[in-house]
């Protein structure tokens, strides 16, 4: 069935209430924030919320706050029609267009921030990004009121972030975390990809393909500094390729694990997570071990 568009939060929150009221005791809504541009990573968590609950909110909001000065807030790619399609076909009851100014009527006073977690990696490379994150999705909470929301493994640091501000601040929504999805290739989905020249594309597969090697050099008995030698190394191989970060995170603290040690006798999940450019486009990528799978 085609989902029903709103744009207005007051409308949103109407819909809302409209469907908890019909369903009293039985209702369960499931959010699943994205920025649109919508691809098959994006429709795997629309389709595990219309599992999960009875009504599912898609939102989509390419938020300017959380895009650097630098970065691509202006060209991020859009295409509403197309979305709608896919959010159809996953099974989204609403979908929330807002446009700026229905969310930021004003610059906002109030924003929030997360410490600890965003220290490392996309935290350290795109300043105040995880603070535009976090303050959108509080939003988000606080106007759909969801008991359940859905964030992709593509962005685990986001999903940690987010797991993080969610307990801080007692929000009374469950964290779902849904797996990376990915091209038969390999490469993992990304609304960016479409910025990616043939070469560059053909190019960018050195990312999946070294990430799929890390569990078997972490078997091997690795370090955190030889891991992430290795995998620079590996990437280098491709001449296009342009590192931003390579980096071994405890999960979901993401802090370092310990130096002196092999990496297989962590007791904590390993994040082994990149970020590479190739020409202008920014790709992130990643792999997450449980102790079980590295020893
Ligand atoms: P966006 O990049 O549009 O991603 C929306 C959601 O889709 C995120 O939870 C992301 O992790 C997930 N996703 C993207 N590619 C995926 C893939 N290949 N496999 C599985 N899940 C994937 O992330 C954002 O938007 C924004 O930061 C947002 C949370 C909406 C706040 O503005």
């Amino acid at each position: 069935m085609t989902p029903k568009v709103v744009r207005q939060i007051a409308e949103l929150r109407e819909e809302i209430a409209a469907y908890r009221r019909a369903h009293a005791a039985s209702a369960q809504v499931g959010l699943v924030p994205t920025m649109g541009y919508l691809h098959e990573g994006h429709a795997s968590l629309i389709r595990r919320s219309a599992e999960e609950n009875g009504l599912t909110v898609l939102s989509i909001f390419v938020n300017p706050i959380q895009f650097g000065p630098n970065e691509d807030f202006d060209r991020y790619p859009r295409d509403e029609e197309r979305d709608l399609k896919v959010a159809a076909e996953a099974g989204a009851n609403l979908v929330f267009l807002p446009s700026v100014t229905e969310m930021y009527p004003d610059k906002p006073r109030t924003t929030v921030s997360v410490s600890g977690v965003t220290e490392r990696l996309c935290g350290a490379s795109r300043p105040g990004h995880f603070d535009g994150v976090a303050t959108v999705v509080s939003k988000l909470f606080h106007i759909v009121q969801p008991d359940r929301a859905y964030f992709g493994l593509k962005d685990a640091q986001q999903v940690s972030v987010i797991a993080r501000m969610t307990e801080d601040l007692n929000f009374p929504v469950d964290i779902v975390p849904c797996p990376i999805v990915r091209e038969q290739d390999g490469l993992a989905l990304s609304s960016r990809n479409v910025y990616l020249n043939p070469e560059e594309r053909r190019q960018a597969l050195i990312l999946s393909q070294t990430l799929s090697q890390v569990a078997g050099w972490i078997e091997d008995g690795m370090s955190e500094a030889e891991l992430t030698v290795r995998i620079r190394g590996r990437i280098r191989s491709q001449p296009l390729a342009d590192i931003e970060y390579v980096e071994v995170a405890t999960y979901p603290e993401l802090g370092h694990p310990p130096a002196d040690r092999p990496l297989r006798e962590s007791r904590e999940p390993l994040l082994v997570a990149l970020a590479v450019r190739f020409g202008k486009t920014r790709l992130i990528d990643n792999v997450l071990l449980f102790p079980s799978e590295v020893k």
